[in-house]
C-alpha cells in the first residue's frame, strides 16, 4: 500500500474513534491492501452499510475498501447502478438479496452466511399470505428487513427512510405493515394524526433497537442535560414517548439521524441506534460529541475485513458458492415490483 493510502486510511479510522494501535495494525492494513487489489483484478465493488464496523466504512477514495457506504435505501439505489461483474455486500442477508433482485445479472456475495436479522426471521411469505386472507384488499407494506420470498407477497416495500411517506401515500384507510411492531407503532402515531389511517401490525422486533429502554435513555439524559437525542424508528414507542420530548432531537431513519446532526446547533448527542453508527457520526462530525450506549448488531458483526477478503478471494473459484446469493427466478420476479415501487420514493 502506498504511504499516502496507508496514512489516509488509518487517519480516517482514528477520526471515527478507533484507537491508533487498532487503526495501524499491520494485519488490518495488509488485508485492506489485498482487498483493494482483488476488487480491481476481479471487477468487484463493495457496498457497505453504516452499521458495519469502521474498518469497512472507509471509502476507497479515502484509502479504504468501500465503493459506497449508506443506509438500506441508499444501498438499494447503489445496487441498481453497479456495472462491475460482482458486488461484495457488507451488510446483512436481506440487503444482499435486495441487491440481487435489483441487479440479477451481477454476482452478489455476502461474506458471512450468518449475517441474518431478527426482523427478517420473524415473518415468512406464508405469514403474509395469512394476513392478506384475514384482511382482504388491504395493502401490505413490507419493511426492507424481510427476505425476498416475503417481499414477493407484499404490494410495496419500504425502508426506514421512506416508510412514513409510503404509508401516507397508499390509498385506503388501512394498511398492513410488517414486521417491526415498534417501528409500526411509532409510524402509526404520525400516520393516524396526519391521514387518519389505521395500521395493522406484526409482532417482529429488532434485537438491537428493542434494547433501548426508557430508564437507560433517561439516565443518560440526566448525565448529559445539553445533549439531543437521536433515535431510530425501531426503538420501542414507549421509550420514544418518555424521552424524546425531554431533550429534543429526532425519531427517524439512519439517514434522517445523520442529516439532523448536520443541521442541529447542539454539540452533544445521545445515540439510540446501532453502536457503529456512532463511528460514522464521529467521522462525519469530528467537532461534535456522541454518547453511544454501545449495542452491536450481532448479524452485521459477522462480517469483518478478513471475511470480506475471504469472499473476494473465493470470487470466481469453486469456493464462491459459500458466499454467493442465489435466488430462484420466481422469487426475483415476485420481489422486484414491490422493491421497484419503493424506489419511486427514494
Ligand atoms: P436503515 O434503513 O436506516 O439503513 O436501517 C437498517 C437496519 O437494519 C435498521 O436496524
Ligand atoms: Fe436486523 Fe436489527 Fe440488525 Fe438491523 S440492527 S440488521 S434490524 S437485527
Amino acid at each position: 500500500m502506498s504511504v499516502i493510502t496507508y496514512s489516509a486510511y488509518a487517519q480516517k479510522l482514528q477520526e471515527m474513534g478507533i484507537s491508533r494501535s487498532v487503526a495501524e495494525n499491520t494485519d488490518l492494513l495488509k488485508a485492506v491492501e489485498e482487498i483493494r487489489e482483488l476488487k480491481q483484478q476481479k471487477r468487484a465493488v463493495i457496498l457497505s452499510h453504516y452499521y458495519m464496523s469502521a474498518e469497512l466504512q472507509v471509502t476507497h477514495a479515502n484509502g479504504g475498501v468501500a465503493d459506497f457506504v449508506g443506509d438500506s435505501l441508499g444501498l438499494s439505489v447503489a445496487a441498481t447502478k453497479v456495472e462491475a461483474d460482482a458486488v461484495v455486500f457488507c451488510g446483512v442477508k436481506f440487503m444482499a438479496e435486495t441487491a440481487k433482485v435489483l441487479n440479477p445479472s451481477r454476482k452478489v456475495l455476502l461474506p458471512s452466511s450468518l449475517a441474518g436479522c431478527s426482523l427478517a426471521e420473524s415473518i415468512t411469505a406464508e405469514d403474509v399470505r395469512f394476513l392478506k386472507k384475514k384482511h382482504p384488499g388491504i395493502p401490505v407494506v413490507a419493511y426492507i428487513n424481510t427476505y425476498a420470498e416475503t417481499k414477493a407477497e407484499a404490494d410495496i416495500c419500504c425502508t426506514s427512510r421512506n416508510a412514513l411517506a409510503i404509508a401516507k401515500a397508499l390509498p385506503g384507510d388501512k394498511l398492513i405493515f410488517v414486521p417491526d411492531q415498534f417501528m409500526g407503532k411509532n409510524l402509526q402515531q404520525r400516520v393516524k394524526a396526519e391521514t387518519g389511517k389505521e395500521m395493522i401490525l406484526w409482532e417482529g422486533s429488532c434485537e438491537v433497537h428493542e434494547q433501548f429502554s426508557p430508564n437507560q435513555i433517561l439516565g443518560l439524559q440526566m448525565m448529559y442535560p445539553e445533549a439531543e437525542l437521536l433515535v431510530h424508528w425501531e426503538v420501542p414507542d414507549d421509550t420514544v414517548a418518555r424521552t424524546l420530548s425531554r431533550s429534543g432531537g429526532i425519531l427517524g431513519s439512519t439517514t434522517d439521524i445523520i442529516n439532523y446532526v448536520a443541521e442541529s446547533k447542539a454539540e452533544q448527542f445521545i445515540l439510540g441506534s446501532e453502536c457503529d453508527l456512532g463511528a460514522t457520526l464521529r467521522g462525519m462530525y469530528p467537532h461534535k460529541e456522541f454518547i453511544v450506549p454501545c449495542i452491536r448488531c450481532p448479524h452485521m458483526k459477522q462480517i469483518d475485513i478478513y471475511r470480506t477478503r475471504d469472499a473476494l478471494r473465493a470470487l470466481g473459484t469453486e469456493r464462491e458458492d459459500l458466499f454467493r446469493i442465489d435466488l430462484n427466478e420466481t422469487v426475483i420476479q415476485g420481489a422486484y415490483l414491490p422493491i421497484k415501487r419503493m424506489l419511486e420514493f427514494a
